[in-house]
């Protein structure tokens, strides 16, 4: 049975028992679910069915779920059957049957479907926990039996082996796990399921799931009892092809032909490390290209960095078993070939898949041919000193600076015969993880959040929103309370945009009809299909059922508006202009302005930025209707819609197109202009990096974008006036006097040290010529110039003495020649005197020394001191 079939098969097998088949979701997690990096099973993004915060399409549910888990990195390559990357198929219960049913499924598919002999499957059961204040599992254990599984093969397994939480904190429940007894060919009489061996192999995770684990480790009773099942389809394909390992199955048998013909090498010929390099190509090529294609791109953060991680371990193992660069894209080739019909992103996202493959490829090829050679020049050094080896801290500089591997360290280290500090690294690396985890905390607010949550599900039904259609409605209050201060309101049905999809949650009042009272809006909150406001009382006090007016702030909603339809044709612009691997990653629409983040390489050229401008405004001028349509997800993206990676789309979805659709389509709940051209003006107004590989663009619209020419027109204006030209020429005015100045500035310079290089009065003090001066120059650095020029007319014995007053300060320099040095003259010693006259400190060799202080006042009485201390050193001299 080929994987394919697998995946047919079960979900066929619960559609017609009343499932509804579900698309596998994307790798990256829904915005409403921080608990995660990456989903890692089905079940995450049913969770808000599971909790109740969503409706659920149907009460039953079937999915093939593509998971990526990434505590198993490191183990990938040396096991048979870790992944990655791999597929969950699941069937859910969203408060429909439970576990006499999940069961009963359980065991028909596998005995019909999968053709499992009855006898050989064995069960485990939840044995209970105290910590829990759970018991063991009866009533499932009762369900096994009346199945038909005797007693003995069902087996009590404790909370680390049968209880499942979707993270720290979320739905959980007790569950029960079927497993294959493959005989005693794998092991041995007394082995059991749940324990390390090779003989029972789980293969079905039935979740019954029950609780919701809290952040403070109680549980409490999910709305009600679910169930989430996971069947590992990767595993089931190892089963039904007979093979001992995953990458022997259809789906991994053509990357890993794939990795022994580009390097000449075979699988399964006794080289351990060939081997595992092979299975660690075909694993992480797979996830790669998963990754990219549901929008992560390369980067040192969160899910950017897993994907770099894997990218990077590739290409290590490439280059070990001798592959030539760039052979990355080579496997994407191959992993859309047996994946891309099931999982058409991967076609769908080719392009961008290459292009980043390529990049970090040979960008980080070329950090490798860097990190070698710096790695040559540690090494070189420690055989040099006589060191014991590579120090911890350079291994460590080399792997988090540089990106450079630690174990190739260890592997090049050992060739040369070179140790490297293990044990000091890995201190380090666990400093550094500290450090992370010590920032990671996750952002606050969901205490808050949860309290909205509460407040609103206890306030009746979702609120209606209003706000496609009218900034103004008469409506009621469902309710109204006071929380921690805050005052808390939900509305029947609600004009006000709650934040969300990037745009900013609509500003107004809400007045009652009376006239009695009223209250100001200070935000609007998403929970889910319902909403929350919190308010600031203006007047009197709003009441629960009271009839009132809700005005959303008009000006504020419009500026908006202007600012999210022109965020759909930056999107459109740039695709057009720099390719399709530019997609939407994070983006904020508010009344200010907008900002777009989105995934690129590279800083835009002033054409690109020019061009798109461009592009923009010309979709203004062409006053394109905007329309927001409703549609099936599936209608909408035959029609090319651009869905953002990472959101959670129902089946019928709302898109909003520009014109004919052609330019700009995209799935989007927010609010949009009527036609372009209410847009006036599209303005960059500034172009940045947002993080590794994610560019991200300012811009602003209509007035706003008015205000922004005229005070630029403003500021030209006054730079005119200030150069007596024209706005037109400031330009070229302003280069103008600044080259005039710069020769200004090097004329005064030269002109120091040449027009002035007269000597004045010439004093002989015992046989030496002395010359004591001040000038004027307009640096100190101009002396030593001034003072070899004076020196030089004065011949051999002759020492000059200057002094050059400042803004607050004072220079002194002293030069002496071979003959007064010799006869005493030692310039250190004479400055040092003088420019203790002037409150400061210096010195010097000899022949030449340099000093400075702060009292240019002084510098008269500091060259008559340096005089008093020359003719001392030349008393008695005979020179
Ligand atoms: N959530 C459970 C698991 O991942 C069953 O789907 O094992």
């Amino acid at each position: 049975m080929t994987s394919d079939e697998i995946r047919e098969r079960y979900l066929s097998f619960f559609e017609s028992r009343d499932h509804k088949r579900l698309p596998s979701a994307s790798l990256v997690p829904a915005e409403h679910d921080p608990s995660v990096l990456l989903t890692t099973a089905g079940m995450h993004p049913l969770k808000p069915y599971f909790q109740g915060r969503e409706k659920p399409p149907h009460h039953r549910l079937t999915s093939c779920q593509k998971c990526f888990r990434t505590p198993d990195i490191d183990q990938i390559g040396l096991t048979t059957r870790h992944l990655t990357c791999f597929e969950m198929l699941g069937n859910f219960s969203i408060g429909d049957y439970f576990k006499a049913d999940a069961a009963r499924f359980a065991w028909e598919l596998s005995l019909e479907g999968f053709g499992f002999n009855p006898d050989d499957i064995w069960v485990t059961v939840f044995e209970g926990d105290e910590e829990l204040g759970l018991g063991p599992d009866q009533e499932a254990i009762d369900i096994w039996l009346e199945i038909g599984v005797p007693r003995e093969r069902i087996v009590l397994c404790p909370r680390s082996e049968n209880f499942w939480q979707a993270g720290p904190t979320g739905p959980c429940g007790p569950c029960s796990e079927l497993y294959l007894d493959r005989g005693l060919d794998f092991g041995k009489e007394d082995d059991l399921p749940g324990g390390d061996n090779e003989r029972f192999l789980e293969y079905w995770n039935l979740v019954f799931m029950q609780f919701e684990q809290n952040p403070v480790g109680t549980l409490t009773p999910l709305p009600a009892p679910s169930i989430d099942t996971g069947l590992g389809l990767n595993r089931m394909a190892l089963i039904q092809q007979g093979v001992t390992s995953i990458f022997e199955t259809d789906q991994f048998v053509p990357l890993i032909q794939l990795g022994e013909q580009l390097s000449g090498k075979t699988y399964d010929s006794g080289d351990v490390a060939v081997d595992r390099a092979l299975r660690i190509l075909a694993d992480h090529t797979r996830g790669m290209s998963f990754l990219i294609a549901d929008g992560v791109v390369p980067s040192n953060e969160d899910r950017g960095y897993v994907l770099r991680r894997l990218m990077r371990r590739a290409i290590v193992q490439g280059r070990r078993i001798g592959i030539e660069p760039v052979f990355l894209p080579k496997y994407a080739q191959v992993v859309r070939e047996t994946m891309g019909k099931a999982y058409p992103e991967l076609i769908e996202q080719a392009d961008t898949v290459d292009m980043w493959l390529t990049n970090e490829e040979e960008s980080f090829n070329r950090t490798l041919e860097q990190g070698m050679k710096m790695l040559e020049d540690v090494i070189e050094t420690a055989k040099r000193t006589g060191a014991e080896g590579i120090g911890a801290d350079e291994a460590f500089r080399l792997h988090d600076t540089y990106g450079f591997p630690f174990d190739l360290t260890l592997e090049l280290a050992a060739e040369r015969g070179v140790g490297v500090d293990e044990r000091g690294f890995e201190d380090l690396m666990e400093e550094q993880r500290t450090r992370a985890r010590a920032s990671a905390g996750r952002e606050g607010g969901e205490d808050a959040r949860e309290q909205l949550r509460v407040f609103a599900s206890s306030a009746g039904e979702p609120t209606k929103f209003t706000g496609y259609e009218t900034t103004e409605q008469a409506t009621a209050v469902a309710s109204v309370a006071v929380e921690d201060g805050r005052v808390l309101a939900k509305l029947v049905e609600s004009p006000f945009y709650a934040t969300g999809g990037g745009q900013v949650h609509d500003g107004g009042v809400i007045e009652c009809e009376d006239g009695n009272c009223s209250a100001k809006v200070v935000d609007v909150v998403r929970l889910g299909d319902d909403q929350a406001l919190v308010l600031e009382p203006l007047t009197g006090e709003l009441k629960d059922g009271e009839r009132v007016w809700a005005r959303v702030d008009r000006r504020a909603r419009r500026a908006t508006e202007c600012n999210h339809t022109a965020t759909h044709l930056l999107h459109a612009a740039l695709r057009e202009r720099l390719g399709t691997h530019v997609h939407q990653a994070g983006s904020y629409v508010g009344p200010d302005k907008l900002r777009f983040d989105f995934t690129h390489g590279s800083p835009l050229s002033a054409e690109d930025r020019a061009w798109v401008e461009d592009r923009v405004n010309a979709m203004v001028l062409e006053n394109q209707p905007v329309r927001a349509l409703t549609t099936t997800l599936d209608e909408a993206k035959s029609l090319g819609a651009m869905a953002l990676f990472g959101e959670k789309y129902g089946d019928v979805v709302r898109m909003v197109e520009v014109g004919d659709g052609g330019f700009s389509r995209e799935l989007c709940g927010g609010t949009h202009v009527r036609s372009t051209a209410e847009i006036g003006v599209f303005k960059i107004t500034q172009e940045t990096s947002s993080a590794a590989n994610v560019r991200r663009i300012e811009a602003i619209t209509g007035p706003l974008g008015v205000e922004l020419l005229r005070r630029h027109d403003r500021e030209l204006t006054a730079a005119a006036v200030a150069l007596r030209t024209q706005p037109d020429t400031v330009a070229e005015a302003a280069e103008t006097a600044v080259r005039k100045r710069r020769e200004a500035e090097k004329a005064l310079e030269k002109g120091a040290g040449a027009a002035d290089t007269s000597v004045g009065e010439v004093v002989e003090i015992g046989g030496v010529k002395a010359v004591f001066e001040i000038r004027e120059v307009p640096n100190p650095k101009a002396l030593p110039d001034l003072a070899d020029k004076l020196r030089g007319q004065l011949g051999d014995p002759a020492v000059v003495v200057l002094g050059a007053p400042g803004e607050g300060r004072a220079s002194l320099l002293v030069s002496a020649t071979p003959g007064a040095v010799a006869a005493g003259v030692k310039a250190g010693a004479i400055v040092k005197v003088a420019a203790a006259v002037v409150g400061g400190g210096g010195g010097g060799r000899d022949n030449m020394a340099q000093a400075g202080g702060k009292d240019p006042e002084k510098l008269p009485d500091a060259l008559a001191a340096a005089r008093a201390e020359i003719e001392r050193a030349l008393a008695g001299s005979g020179a």
